[in-house]
């Protein structure tokens, strides 16, 4: 099937400035046209409704970038099982989409950009589904966690240990969604913080997102012996994107997670490679994780990690993630991995770009929905 991206261009071009307008548009004709299909949407759809509309639209103009575009809607699809996802309500929401679109993009709307949307997603349907059925063979929709561990690290910041009832195969870097018992139905995105284990067991590190749903039940309603559900995998910030020896790793808060997976799976490399840990955190009362980094250290004698802390008046030196590593003379000759909030992404980003790190060897996760990537 051919995609013809000119046209999804030009049409997204009308599109884009009323997105939330298209939005409800879809929601509303794919509710009251498949009313079967609203059980499976959180009661309230409020939090980041535009998702899904965000995801397609970003997929569409990036289908250039085949085995990317493949490889995330391969994960969004198993994911997608979790709600109940079946093959037939696939062209209910290709064609409530459509509609949606043609309604509010205005008079210059031509037919011709129906038939260009209808074959990029049939092309993006046609993909999911069969990632989906494949999955179905040998992997649950979720998975059933039991929280064998729950500490509060500091007044915001918990850490939970679950352990999944079945196998949960992932690979470091990864995140997984949750669902706690407080919130039926509603899931969200955390990072798994170490590399597969033995015994099956995965921590989250949990910032409470102030009136946030589930950071809020994980921390202060979650006890051990709770059962959690939990999403397929998902997530490209893999150790295999690495091309070099040196790795230089840019963590804001709770992003560390990831960072400190990838820091134990470089532990079981033939060929460890040199890692530059630079933790960036407000005040010094957020560094939740010190004992646990300390003791990784111990056990790597070729990490380093730093400590930058950026608005603590009671610190002499303030300085963020990027400050430090150039505080530190870091030799920038090898990939960069960044995770943390949005914001600190698209910053740090552009500051490495900057200061010379050529673009191919910075690290962030890939999301076509990049929009909702809100971590703390
Ligand atoms: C790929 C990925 C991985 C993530 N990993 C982690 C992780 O390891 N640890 C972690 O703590 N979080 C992580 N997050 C963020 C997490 O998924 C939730 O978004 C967060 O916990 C808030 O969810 P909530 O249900 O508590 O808040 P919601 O009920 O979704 O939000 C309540 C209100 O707060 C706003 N809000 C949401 N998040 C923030 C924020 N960070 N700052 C300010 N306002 C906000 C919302 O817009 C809304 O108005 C990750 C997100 C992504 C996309
Ligand atoms: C091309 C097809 C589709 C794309 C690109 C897509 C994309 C998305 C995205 C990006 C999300 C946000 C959560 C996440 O990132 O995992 C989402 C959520 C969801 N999607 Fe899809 N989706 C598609 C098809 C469908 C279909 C056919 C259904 C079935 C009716 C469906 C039902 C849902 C549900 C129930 C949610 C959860 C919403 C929420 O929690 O608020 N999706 N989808």
């Amino acid at each position: 099937m051919s995609i013809d991206i000119g046209l999804i261009r030009q049409s997204w071009a009308l599109v884009e400035p009323v997105a939330d307008k298209v939005t409800m548009h879809f929601y509303a004709k794919l509710f009251a046209d498949y009313p079967h299909v609203r059980e499976m949407f959180p009661p309230a759809m409020d939090v980041q409704r535009d998702r899904l509309l965000q995801a397609l639209t970003r997929v569409v103009l990036n289908l250039e970038d085949g085995a990317g575009v493949v490889d995330y809607l391969g994960q969004l699809a198993r994911d997608h099982r979790k709600y109940g996802v079946m093959p037939e309500h696939y062209p209910a929401v290709g064609r409530c989409l459509v509609i949606a679109m043609r309604a509010n993009a205005g008079n210059a709307w031509r037919s011709v950009y129906d038939s260009a949307w209808i074959d990029a997603y049939q092309f993006i349907a046609d993909v999911m589904i069969k990632a989906a059925e494949q999955e179905s063979a040998y992997a649950p929709p979720a998975w059933e966690g039991v929280v064998v561990g729950h500490e509060m690290r500091t007044p915001e910041i918990a850490v939970v240990t679950v352990e999944p009832t079945q196998p949960y195969a992932y690979k470091a870097g990864q995140y997984a969604t949750l669902q706690t018992p407080h919130w039926p139905k509603v899931w969200r995105p955390y990072s798994i913080a170490n590399a597969p284990r033995r015994d099956n067991r995965l921590t989250f590190h949990v910032r409470i997102v102030p009136g946030g749903w589930v950071s809020t039940a994980l921390a202060h309603r979650t006890r051990p012996g709770d059962t959690l559900l939990l999403g397929p995998p998902r997530g490209s910030l893999l150790l295999e994107r690495a091309s070099t020896p040196h790795l230089i790793f840019i963590a804001g808060g709770t992003g560390l997670a990831p960072l400190k997976a990838l820091i134990e799976e470089s532990m079981w490399l033939p060929a460890r490679p040199s890692i530059d840990l630079f933790h960036g955190i407000r005040h010094s009362g957020d560094a939740y994780d010190l004992a646990d980094l300390r003791d990784l250290r111990s056990h790597h004698r070729r990490l380093r990690v730093v400590q930058a802390v950026s608005d603590d008046p009671e610190e002499w030196r303030r300085e963020n993630a990027v400050d430090a590593l150039l505080n530190h003379r870091v030799m920038l000759d090898g990939d960069v991995f960044v995770c943390g909030s949005p914001d600190m992404v698209q910053v740090t980003t552009a500051r490495l770009l900057h200061i010379g790190v050529p673009p191919h060897l910075i690290h962030t996760e890939f999301t076509p929905g990049a929009p909702t990537l809100v971590y703390s």
